[in-house]
C-alpha cells in the first residue's frame, strides 16, 4: 500500500512516499481503508523524533493518530465495527498517513450523519479536549475557563465542548491577531493575545482569575497561567509546543494559594483506561452528528502537500482541523 513515511527524523523533507506491506489485523483490531487522516501536531514532533526513532516494516515510521474510512477485514475476537461501516478511528501507535490502518476495536466507532472528512479530524482532539477539560480539569458548572491556543485543533474542540459541560465564561489565548479573527467564530466571550494575557485575564475576572486553564504551551505560559487561576483553580498541562526546559512548580505557591497543576495524556488513558478514549469519541460523534456540538469543517489537503503541512504547523500557521485527503475524495 502507499503510505507517507520516515525512517530517519529531521525536517519536513524526511517525510517521503512509501510502499509498504498492508497491515493484517490483529486480535480484537480492525482493518480501515482510510479515506481521511488527520493531521496533529503531535505528528510533527514524532516526526522530528520527540518520541524516539523510526523502527516500523522497512526501518520506516508512518505517523498519523487520527483516521476516518471504511472496515475491511477484522481480526478475531474483535466484536466490530461490521465490515462496510464508515468509522473514525483513534491510532495510538500511529500509522494514519497511509491507505490502510489497523486500530484497536477499542478506539474504532462508527460514523453517521457526519461527513467523513469532518470525522478524520475527531478521534483523536475530541477525546483529548473531553478529558483535559472534564477528567484531568474537572470542570464544573458555572466555572470559567482559558484555552491556550484557542484556534487550534485541540483548542477549537475544548471551546465548543467547555460551554456543553456547563462553562459560563470562555476565554482563550492567540499568538497574534490573525489567529483572534479566526477564532471569533468558535464563540469565546474574549480572545488575548497571549504575551501579557495574565493582566488580561485578571481584568476581565474583576481580579478573580479563571477556574481552569488549559495549557498545551508551556514555559513562561504555564508559569503566568498559575498566576492567573482563582481559588482552586487548575492549570492542566497537556503539551509542550514551545520544546522548553523542564521547570519544577513550587509546591508553596501551589498550597499557600490553593492552586493545582493537573497532567493529561490520551496515550497513557488509552493504555490504562481504553473505555474512558471509545466513550469520548461515541459521545463527540454523536454530539456533532446531532448539532449539540457545532461541527466546523476542516481544511482538506491532498495527500501529496504532507511536508507543506507540516511546515506551516511548525510556524504556527494553521488554524482549526487539517485532514489529509487519502483516498481522493475532495472535500465532502
Ligand atoms: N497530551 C495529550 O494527550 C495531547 C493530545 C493531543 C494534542 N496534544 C497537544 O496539544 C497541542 C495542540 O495540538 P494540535 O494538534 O491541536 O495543534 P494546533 O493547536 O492545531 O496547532 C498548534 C498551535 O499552537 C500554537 N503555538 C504556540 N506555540 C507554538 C510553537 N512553539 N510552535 C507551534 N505552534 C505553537 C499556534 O497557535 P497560535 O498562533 O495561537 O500561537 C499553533 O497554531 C500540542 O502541544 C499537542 O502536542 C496533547
Amino acid at each position: 500500500m502507499r503510505a507517507y513515511g520516515f525512517k530517519s527524523n529531521g525536517g519536513t523533507e524526511v517525510l517521503e512516499e512509501i510502499r509498504v506491506p498492508t497491515p493484517a489485523p490483529g486480535p480484537g483490531q480492525v482493518l480501515i481503508e482510510v479515506a481521511y487522516a488527520g493531521v496533529n501536531f503531535a505528528e510533527v514532533q514524532h516526526r522530528r523524533g520527540e518520541f524516539g526513532e523510526p523502527d516500523g516494516p522497512g526501518g520506516y515510521d508512518v505517523p498519523g493518530l487520527e483516521v476516518s474510512g471504511t472496515v475491511v477485514a477484522l481480526g478475531s475476537g474483535a466484536p466490530g465495527p461490521p465490515v462496510g461501516e464508515q468509522v473514525a478511528a483513534y491510532l495510538p501507535a500511529f500509522g494514519g498517513y497511509a491507505e490502510f490502518a489497523v486500530a484497536d476495536a477499542d478506539f474504532v466507532r462508527p460514523v453517521r450523519g457526519l461527513p467523513l472528512a469532518s470525522a478524520a479530524g475527531v478521534p483523536c482532539v475530541y477525546p483529548t479536549a473531553y478529558g483535559v477539560l472534564a477528567d484531568a480539569g474537572r470542570i464544573r458548572d458555572g466555572e470559567t475557563v482559558l484555552i491556550h491556543a484557542a484556534a487550534g485543533g485541540v483548542g477549537s474542540a475544548a471551546a465548543r465542548i467547555a460551554r456543553t459541560l456547563g462553562a459560563s465564561r470562555v476565554f482563550g489565548t492567540v499568538g497574534s491577531l490573525e489567529k483572534a479573527e479566526q477564532a471569533a467564530a468558535l464563540g469565546y466571550d474574549a480572545l488575548f493575545i497571549r504575551e501579557g494575557f495574565a493582566d488580561a485575564v485578571q481584568e476581565a475576572t474583576a481580579g478573580r482569575g479563571v477556574d481552569l486553564v488549559l495549557d498545551p504551551v508551556g514555559g513562561p505560559v504555564r508559569r503566568a497561567s498559575l498566576q492567573a487561576l482563582s481559588p482552586f483553580g487548575r492549570v492542566v498541562v497537556y503539551g509542550d509546543l514551545g520544546r522548553h526546559a523542564d521547570w519544577t512548580a513550587d509546591v508553596w505557591d501551589l498550597w499557600k494559594n490553593s492552586r493545582a497543576i493537573a497532567g493529561y495524556n490520551i496515550g497513557d488513558v488509552a493504555r490504562r483506561s481504553p473505555a474512558t478514549i471509545g466513550d469520548h469519541l461515541s459521545r463527540a460523534l454523536s454530539a456533532l452528528a446531532s448539532g449539540a456540538l457545532p461541527h466546523d469543517r476542516p481544511a482538506v489537503v491532498p495527500w501529496a502537500e504532507v511536508a507543506q503541512v507540516h511546515g506551516r504547523f511548525e510556524a504556527g500557521d494553521t488554524h482549526g482541523k487539517t485532514v489529509l485527503d487519502i483516498a481522493g475524495r475532495g472535500a465532502v
